[in-house]
């Protein structure tokens, strides 16, 4: 109801009657206005006159009643731990493939090798569960796949020259723009579901102790609709889906990679390697070759360019 309300009034600049709207929508007035009510509640700002109702202004907020298409598999909160742990029950408890959970702030938003992803408002963060049967073996290129779109769709929706580092950051000027993370649970040879992370600066100001992080605002110099990202965003990423698991993954990620070629360093839990990257496999671990050239394959780890 919210959503085609939304509709109604965007649709109509002049104020529409909560009479006009109840006959449209074939619900009572009250119905109408219970609904207006609750977009009011949540920051939708619709003015009430003796004509009607008008949508003055409205917030960016992925609230699930925005994306129509996906509106039952959202979980949008205000405040989450982490959306990481809120999917990861979902998931447990037999939630649909490709259902997302997004939250306006995170208390405890996670980051990739136990460090903290700072959560402030403005920022997108959402998890996708995937419910792919497959190996654990394919994890590597859904994560590409996943990083790839992302890529593509600052790239082509923003016009921003978002690259992606190894494993899966999306860097702009050598800046970070967005982490990804991802946790699976298997049964067997098969895992049962894989979960995707995705923190994006978009409005937010990137913690001032991460000096080499960037908002997708400040490259553009002005806000971005976050509920329009996230829908870009998500209507790639499962258009495509079923060549997520496949070796072109792979060709794809590398138009996109700023990382082969250069001189890195890869920090893991026990070692830190030095030399250069020459090339990422078909499960998409590093290869970086050392001074005295034998090539080593990191499967994990941060990397420094
Ligand atoms: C990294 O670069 O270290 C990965 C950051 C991943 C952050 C996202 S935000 C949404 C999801 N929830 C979390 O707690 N972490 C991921």
């Amino acid at each position: 109801m919210k959503k085609e309300i939304l509709q109604l009034l965007r649709q109509n600049p002049q104020p529409i009657s909560g009479e006009k709207l109840s006959s449209v929508l074939e619900v009572s007035r009250v119905t109408i206005w219970k609904h207006i009510k609750g977009l009011i509640a949540h920051r939708y700002d619709i003015a009430a006159t003796a004509k009607g109702y008008r949508l003055v202004s409205e917030p960016d907020t992925p609230f699930a009643w925005e994306d129509p298409e996906r509106c039952e598999r959202i979980h949008h909160f205000d405040s989450v731990e982490s959306t990481m742990e809120v999917a990861r029950e979902l998931a447990r408890k037999d939630c649909q493939h490709l259902t997302i959970v997004v939250a306006d702030q995170q208390r405890e938003g996670r980051g990739r090798m136990r460090r903290i992803w700072h959560s402030d408002q403005g920022g997108l963060y959402f998890t996708i569960v995937l419910r792919l049967p497959m190996p654990p073996q394919y994890i590597g290129r859904i994560n590409f796949y996943a990083s790839s779109v992302l890529a593509e769709t600052l790239r082509e929706n923003y016009g921003v020259k978002a690259d992606v580092k190894w494993p899966n950051d999306i860097l702009v000027d050598g800046k970070k723009l967005c982490g990804m993370l991802s946790e699976l649970e298997a049964e067997g040879d098969l895992v049962t579901f894989l979960n995707i992370g995705i923190g994006i600066n978009v409005n937010n100001d990137p913690c001032p102790l991460e000096p080499r992080a960037i908002s997708l605002k400040s490259l553009l110099h002005r806000p971005v609709i976050r509920k329009e990202l996230l829908i870009a965003f998500l209507d790639r990423f499962e258009k495509n889906l079923e060549l997520a698991m496949s070796e072109a993954v792979i060709e794809r990620w590398k138009t996109y990679n700023a990382t082969l070629g250069n001189s890195v360093t890869v920090v893991t839990h026990n070692e830190t390697i030095k030399g250069n990257a020459v090339d990422v496999d078909l499960d998409g671990a590093l290869l970086v070759e050392l001074k005295d050239g034998t090539i080593k394959k990191m499967i994990y780890g941060d990397c420094f360019h």
